[in-house]
């Protein structure tokens, strides 16, 4: 709210003194709300001027403004923006949209906002009446809107690349950590023994070291290499596989081995990080034939999506001892989790969590504001800088 108003006062002096350098300090504001109010402003000021009547400056033609459905709630910045822009059909109480509503919402608006929650699949994007010439996902992965499907039909697909990359990589290094150094284990005790804990010593409670361990990455792309360089400050050697060699000089820096054989690789790596993009070429890479490639000491994690992993293989390795722990933010049939694993979660060989690892207010909003600027874009002409292209997703 106070980005909102401080940015709404903004933009009211900027309408009477165009052009004036506005400067300010507010104190208490963060340097997050400071950020948010910048940009709020600064479109609050463009809106202002082409919304002035003809003869005072911009003469432009007024648009209708597009309608957008918005699967679930967004937080609260990005709505009231959405709101002053768009047409803007939120989901306040953030119940998941039925299928019908979802038809419904296709065959109506001009631009679907959906989510990974939501199947936009060819069937329903058959559904899409006339108007619909946008799919702008609020999402980094695009796995759930088939891109083709939308290209025959003539819509464009966009996603939110980048602005989750950091958040994502810290909880990937997380897992990476919560495994062999038995964090989840160690918080419990304390929790569930409720003050009755006996007190340290030399033999309780033992993990593994990850300092001086090869890490073997899956996919090097934004998350891929953000998990490599931290990983490589925790002293792991970094390893990996990937479609295509990364440069020379980010190879050099992270002192990163590439494996043009992912089986080769998994073989000789002591943790595996799976940091791909869900397609279908990567549909249960990580099958039982490659999982049983990998050191029974050895541990994976994934905070891609859960069909990168044959789930039920994964689950066998680990009871057999064939792979020492895993750690999981995704799952393959999400939001279910299979009781094996929390059975598993609850023998302490594995930690889960519920898909968390962009899960921070940055990273939400900094989501929103780029649908929000693939929609402008797209509705001014542009192309938006966030294109799906077909094949590529
Ligand atoms: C995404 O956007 O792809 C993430 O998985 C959501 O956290």
């Amino acid at each position: 709210m106070l980005a909102e108003s401080t940015a709404s006062a903004i933009a009211a002096i900027h309408a009477f003194a165009p052009g004036a350098v506005i400067l300010f300090a507010i104190a208490d504001m963060s340097d997050y709300e400071w950020k948010t109010t910048c940009r709020v402003s600064r479109d609050l000021v463009k809106e202002q001027s082409t919304n002035e009547p003809e003869g005072r400056g911009k003469s432009m033609a007024i648009k209708k403004r597009p309608s957008v459905y918005i699967t679930r709630k967004l937080p609260d910045v990005v709505e009231t923006r959405m709101r002053e822009l768009f047409d803007a059909e939120l989901n306040v109480d953030d119940t998941p949209r039925s299928r019908d509503e979802l038809v419904a919402a296709v065959r109506r608006v001009d631009v679907l906002v959906p989510t990974v929650t939501d199947r936009i699949d060819a069937a329903l994007i058959e559904e899409a009446g006339p108007d619909l010439k946008l799919i702008a996902s609020f999402s980094n992965g695009i796995d759930h809107v088939d891109v083709e499907a939308a290209a025959r039909r003539g819509i464009t697909v966009t996603n939110t690349p980048g602005v989750l990359t950091e958040d994502t990589a810290d909880m990937a290094m997380a897992l990476i950590l919560a495994v062999p150094r038995r964090l989840a284990e160690g918080a419990r005790i304390l929790t569930d023994q409720r003050g009755d804990w006996a007190g340290w010593s030399p033999t309780w409670m033992l993990g593994h070291r990850i300092w001086g361990k090869r890490l073997g990455i899956i996919g090097m792309g934004r998350i891929g290499t953000a998990v490599a360089r931290r990983a490589k400050a925790f002293g792991l050697a970094i390893h990996y596989h990937n479609r295509h060699r990364v440069s020379a000089a980010t190879e050099e820096a992270l002192e990163a081995t590439y494996w043009d054989s992912l089986d080769q690789m998994l073989a000789r790596v002591d943790i595996v990080s799976i940091n791909c993009p869900s397609t279908p070429a990567t549909y249960h890479l990580m099958s039982a034939r490659r999982l049983a490639l990998m050191q029974p000491t050895s541990y994976i994690v994934n905070t891609a999506r859960g069909g990168v992993i044959d789930e039920t293989a994964l689950i066998k390795c680990i009871r057999e001892g064939r792979i020492a722990g895993a750690g999981l933010d995704v799952f393959e049939n999400e939001p279910v989790v299979s009781p094996k694993l929390l059975k598993l979660a609850n023998e302490n060989k594995v930690v889960l969590l519920p898909h968390m690892s962009s899960a921070t207010i940055e990273s939400r909003v900094d989501m929103g504001e780029k649908v929000i600027i693939n929609i402008r874009t797209h509705y001014d002409g542009h192309r938006p800088p966030d294109r799906v292209l077909p094949g590529r997703g």
